[in-house]
């Protein structure tokens, strides 16, 4: 039985998920999971400790609360880790890297499933975006979309997005990080950046924030 209100939206790092996500979650009034942020908080907890031992990575993700909230004003999702906030911290390309090396195992995942799908509340609705919300967390979703770009487009984007929370990145770089990122996401045995079967693959090269949002939402309202 699918499930009207819990929509997903996966792809590709920098493909437009994020932004679309945090728009249609202000339109519809539902929730929303980024779940970027968690495997990023993986990511900054192995830099701290200095560790890939998942289960003690896993130990420490549970031993605080982890809050996760759109300022819609500042245009920045707000972090906290216990009482510490992380919000940029976790923005950087070291964070996303380690987070998407760790993101291959298995216990890593495991432990994400209930923080994810415990945002799920059916009397509210939700917007789940990340790389496996259609497949594996939210498979009874209605509505499923899985966003591609160019690598130039999206390399574009995430310097802006860099830039807006401080941090310096090269274009060359940036656009390496991107492609061994999308690499190994899209080729990892568990849970892999893949459409759904009935996902539908939305190319966003052309594409404005404002001009996806409307598509999306046409073919959600029908
Ligand atoms: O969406 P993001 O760039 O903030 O995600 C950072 C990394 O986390 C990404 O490279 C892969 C991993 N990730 C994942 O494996 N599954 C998800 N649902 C979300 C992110």
């Amino acid at each position: 039985m699918k499930v009207n209100n819990l929509i997903t939206i996966d792809g590709i790092s920098g493909a437009g998920k994020g932004t679309l996500a945090k728009s249609l979650a202000l339109e519809l009034d539902y929730s929303l999971l980024d779940s970027g942020t968690l495997y990023r908080l993986v990511g900054l907890i192995a830099k701290r400790l200095e560790t890939s031992d998942s289960k003690e990575i896993a130990k420490e993700l549970n031993s605080r609360e982890i809050i996760i909230e759109f300022n819609d004003l500042k245009n920045l999702t707000e972090v906290f880790f216990g009482s510490e906030r992380v919000s940029e911290e976790l923005r950087s390309e070291e964070v996303a890297m380690k987070a998407s090396d760790l993101a291959k195992n298995s216990y890593i995942r495991n432990t994400l499933i209930k923080h994810q799908r415990d945002y799920f509340d059916s009397n509210k609705g939700l917007i789940a975006d990340g790389r496996d919300m259609g497949t594996v967390i939210f498979p009874q979703a209605k509505w499923k979309f899985f966003l591609i770009a160019s690598i130039e487009e999206r390399a574009k984007r995430r310097l802006r997005q860099l830039k807006e929370v401080g941090l310096e990145v090269n274009m060359p770089t940036l656009i390496d990080n991107i492609k061994a990122r999308d690499e190994q996401d899209t080729n990892r045995d568990i849970s892999p950046a893949v459409p759904a079967d009935d996902a539908l693959t939305i190319d966003t090269s052309d594409l404005s924030a404002e001009g996806l949002k409307n598509k999306v939402l046409k073919i959600i309202k029908g």
